[in-house]
């Protein structure tokens, strides 16, 4: 058991944090020192060596995952007057992408074990306005919903993969060799985040990647103004002879990220499959010294997907354990430990209650979910001392009458 002194001596373990290694701050020094600190080579060394790891020919680097769900959203062409289908059980990020381009969401309920959206209930909501769906790759774990041609009839219908949370996370059909999330073999468009809790940090970040150039070469062109700057492609063809000309051919945006920060996402990238294997191996341990606490349940996989465990979400049923979910958070955080709620539906927040008027009793599973989850410390630099310590804390807090 724990005492409340020697906890309190202890250091807090949080729910996330980034691991950064003597390396990756002396390759962040070497670009810092160098003439590029933004729109320079780094950043298409990192796309390159991203596209690689995730088996896709493209990739572009954004300055975070928010805007490469904004950037996916417009090379998908949603507009006014369509509908986007997503998950109510996500950040406001992946739904909020679909309404900048003037479109509208629509949310289905997920499935109850691995909180991704339910094949079976996507059906009754795909209509002849639906454009596209964002698939979420809810904490790690592959949502596999299909490929997109049997998703919709529709010529012009995207799947984008919202995989902030699955960097690393792996698939197979039956049988046949694993792949990477981000191959983008079903989807069209694959948005990483780099956000220091994800599996590989660039401070703020994001990445899409996808097998398809045309879409590649507009995600390029709207990270950057809308601006081109290749010769071949100006609208004016006069502009080749100008060495000052450029041309601003879309409505884009300053989504750019730094070459400083590319040169941290490299050098992250190298040890990216030991963090995730240290991911994995602190789910295998919470899995055996949790699966016997009453009323706690642990986070399941399924047999052709490998979860990268962003998050490892528990579900407490705190009604049976007559204690809420308030209280088991302070006792946890009395203990060191720090806890968070992934997520709040998107459609309890204010903005989307006054928009769509949405009930949460009409997305059962997702309302399940969210009265009992709690994500618990899951980040790779995690000792097996800190483990212990979360399970112990929770073991002491988890009592019916502690
Ligand atoms: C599922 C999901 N989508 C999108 C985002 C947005 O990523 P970023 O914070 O890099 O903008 C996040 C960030 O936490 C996320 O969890």
């Amino acid at each position: 058991m724990i005492s409340k002194n020697s906890s309190a001596n202890k250091k807090r373990i949080p729910y996330g944090r980034q691991s950064i290694a003597a390396e990756d701050i002396r390759a962040v020094v070497k670009v810092l020192k160098s003439d590029w600190l933004t729109q320079g080579p780094t950043i298409r060394r990192f796309e390159e060596a991203f596209a690689k790891y995730c088996g896709a020919p493209y990739a572009v680097a954004v300055s975070n995952g928010t805007a490469g769900l904004h950037l996916a959203a417009l090379a998908a062409g949603f507009k006014k007057g369509d509908e986007v289908l997503t998950s109510p059980m996500t950040f406001a990020a992946t739904a909020n992408a679909a309404l900048y381009t003037g479109a509208d969401v629509v949310f289905s309920d997920v499935e109850p074990h691995f909180i991704g959206l339910n094949p079976a209930s996507i059906q009754r909501p795909v209509s002849q306005k639906t454009r596209g769906i964002i698939n979420v790759h809810f904490g790690g774990h592959p949502s596999r919903i299909g490929s997109k041609n049997t998703l919709s009839p529709r010529k012009d219908f995207y799947l984008i993969e919202d995989s902030c949370h699955a960097l690393g996370a792996e698939v197979r059909a039956h049988g046949t060799a694993w792949k990477k999330i981000g191959s983008c073999d079903e989807a069209d468009m694959s948005v990483f985040s780099f956000h220091p809790v994800k599996h590989i940090t660039t401070g703020e970040g994001g990445m899409i990647t996808t097998r398809r150039k045309d879409l590649y070469e507009k995600i390029l062109l709207l990270r950057s103004h809308g601006i081109e700057k290749n010769t071949g492609r100006f609208v004016d063809k006069t502009g080749k002879n100008k060495p000052w000309h450029y041309e601003m051919q879309a409505l884009g945006f300053n989504y750019r990220i730094t070459d400083f920060q590319c040169a941290l996402g490299l050098s992250q990238l190298d040890r990216l499959d030991e963090m995730v294997a240290k991911r994995r191996g602190i789910a295998a341990f919470y899995q055996k010294a949790l699966k016997n606490i009453e009323f706690l349940r642990v986070p399941e996989e399924s047999v052709d997907s490998r979860s990268s465990y962003h998050l490892y979400p528990v579900r407490i049923d705190f009604k049976k354990l007559k204690k809420t979910r308030e209280e088991i958070m302070k006792a946890l955080s009395a203990q060191g430990i720090g806890t968070q709620v992934h997520y709040i539906p998107v459609i309890l927040q204010p903005y989307y209650r006054e928009r769509y008027h949405l009930k949460l009793s009409d997305y059962p599973e997702c309302a399940r979910y969210y009265d009992q989850t709690l994500s618990i410390p899951m980040f790779p630099s995690m000792t097996k001392a800190d483990q212990q310590r979360v399970v112990r804390a929770l073991e002491l807090v988890l009592r019916k009458h502690a």
